[in-house]
């Protein structure tokens, strides 16, 4: 009896741990074999801007759960939910004062239960926003820490001494203005914070805090979440020794001198915790988006791991800082396709001005936002939307210092307005407060909801938002679209921004005039190993395109896109 259990027991443990493991493969792949994510269409929902359940003026999780029709029609396969944990909310959530828990502003683990659940029936996955970099001031763990200096969690954070008196240890500076260190009368020291005072950075350095980390993501992961979006990973560590940052001509808009952060931002050791939070997530075959500044493709490429085993999906917040061009867009797309990873396409975001306006000349934004919308959910890799992009949501900046929330914006008023602008209730149709809520929107909602939104939207067979409906369907069936490879056309055609996507079986080509002239355009694929040249046309704003049967001459109105399968 003894001896069959010994025989038994490893070919138990093998089977445990096989079938384990395919869990983790089985939840990360679709049918083809591909990571679910790859095909994936994500779409981040500022939570206090989505839909408010309650009308209390500010949005919450049921309110999301009410608009998962919306969302599955749209062509969505994952939410982002920006931080929606309790928080004194002085960032508006990212300084998180308990990582387990839902803030009641937001509602309940129930609500997040339910909404998980709702999400799966409709085939839409939930990615939470994970703040590595700090905690709020008000979380046990720094209450803790800065209550004694021998307390077990004051090395959870950064605390130093000054240089001398009245001094702090280095010139670092907040991103959000003044120093990046705040005096503790209690204990006598400085703690270091790169964002708001009350948002201290962690010390990564400590393995209990990696450990507690961890363990959050697979508390998560239990409850079903699907994946993380990691919050400003690139300032996780900082030089030990705390050497001055080099100081570079100029001043910010909050009237520090401009720095280079050399010494604080992207040090080697981050990619030690991206490992480790790859590990985490594995098991349930999670997906790790990072927020990741980068300067350019290598440095986004650093973090996919060598071993592709840190983040499955940096953000390219580079393209948010393009201009709009054909020209400039191809050099980028030549570089990050140079690079051999996979992309992920992002156009705007809660901290930026809105894409409707930041790639807009003023005249052709709705144009223009057709163009971005076609280029980035037609190249090859994950596009990541922002709520209210799908409608030509545009910024509605405060015009007077004292009605600014964000911090950054009094501080840095008038030169940085904060990001009020681009946090705007959702516009969901044309009745008072774009039906966001009864009450009073935390936020003011732009006049221009009276015909930038949903409703008013679905029955335009023009509107953005069937555009990127249109393109969104196209995407999710067409292979080509989904996993081709991607192939620069017309490379010296200053104005129209030509590609192919191709697989073994098929070709799709997307031409995008990024001009307001006509052009006229011809394409040679024979390279390609496309000969005929003959075309079936599956997309275009150009009614005369609709119907051509060869690309070799094209010509294209103002902005017009067409999109076709070439044989
Ligand atoms: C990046 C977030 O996107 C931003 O909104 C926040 O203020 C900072 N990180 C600090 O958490």
């Amino acid at each position: 009896m003894q001896r069959r259990f010994a025989l038994l027991f490893p070919l138990v443990v093998f089977s445990l741990v096989f079938s384990l493991h395919l869990q983790g493969q089985d939840k990360s792949t679709d049918a083809q074999g591909h990571p679910w994510w790859q095909h994936a269409v994500f779409y981040e929902i500022y939570p206090r801007s989505f839909m408010d359940s309650n009308n209390d003026g500010i949005g919450d999780l049921n309110g999301i759960a009410s608009k998962l029709d919306y969302l599955q029609a749209l062509g969505v396969d994952a939410i982002w939910i920006a931080p929606c944990f309790p928080s004194p909310q002085v960032d508006f959530g990212y300084d998180v004062s308990d990582y387990e828990n839902i803030d009641k502003m937001y509602g309940t683990l129930a609500d997040f239960d339910r909404l998980e659940k709702l999400g799966r029936q409709h085939g839409i996955k939930i990615i939470l926003d994970f703040v590595v970099n700090h905690t709020s001031d008000q979380h046990p763990w720094f209450i803790e820490s800065r209550s004694s200096r021998d307390n077990p969690k004051r090395d959870w954070y950064i605390w130093r001494d000054g240089k001398a008196q009245n001094l702090p240890p280095n010139n670092w500076l907040s991103t959000f203005g003044g120093s990046a260190w705040q005096w503790d009368s209690k204990t006598t020291q400085y703690y270091y914070h790169y964002f708001y005072p009350q948002q201290p950075d962690r010390n990564w350095r400590n393995p209990a805090v990696s450990t507690a980390m961890y363990g959050v993501t697979t508390w998560w992961y239990k409850r079903g979440v699907a994946g993380f979006r990691l919050d400003a990973v690139d300032t996780l560590f900082e030089d030990p020794n705390l050497k001055d940052n080099p100081l570079l001509p100029g001043k910010n808009a909050y009237g520090d001198p401009n720095m280079e952060n050399k010494y604080n931002d992207k040090l080697p050791e981050v990619h030690d915790v991206m490992k480790g939070l790859r590990k985490a997530a594995y098991p349930y075959g999670a997906v790790l988006i990072g927020e990741t500044w980068t300067k350019d493709v290598s440095e986004l490429k650093d973090y996919y791991g060598t071993n592709h085993d840190e983040l499955q999906m940096p953000m390219d917040l580079m393209l948010t800082k393009l201009k709009f061009s054909a020209q400039i867009f191809r050099e980028h797309m030549g570089a990050v396709n140079a690079s051999g990873e996979w992309p992920t396409w992002v156009i705007s975001n809660h901290d930026i001005v809105r894409s409707w306006n930041r790639y807009g000349d003023g005249k052709h934004n709705d144009e223009i936002a057709k163009d971005m919308a076609a280029m980035y959910l037609t190249l090859r890799g994950t596009p990541i939307m922002y709520y209210g992009e799908e409608i030509g949501m545009q910024n509605n900046d405060p015009t007077r210092p004292e009605d600014v929330k964000d911090p950054i914006g009094r501080r840095g008023w008038p030169r940085e307005k904060g990001r009020d602008g681009e946090r705007t209730p959702m516009q969901w149709n044309d009745t008072p407060n774009a039906g966001f809520t009864t009450g009073i929107p935390w936020n003011p909602i732009p006049v221009t909801y009276q015909t930038y939104n949903v409703a008013d939207e679905l029955k335009d067979p023009n509107s953005i938002l069937n555009w990127y409906k249109a393109l969104l369907a196209l995407r999710h069936k067409d292979p080509a679209l989904l996993e081709g490879e991607y192939i620069a056309l017309n490379q010296d055609d200053p104005n129209v921004l030509s590609y192919l996507r191709k697989t073994k079986n098929e070709a799709i080509l997307v031409a995008i005039n990024m001009s307001d002239n006509q052009q006229k355009v011809s394409f040679d694929l024979t390279k390609e190993g496309v000969a005929l040249g003959k075309s079936n046309t599956l997309l275009t704003n150009q009614i005369n395109l609709r119907n051509i049967a060869t690309i070799s001459s094209v010509t294209l109105e103002p902005f017009a896109v067409y999109i076709a399968k070439v044989e």
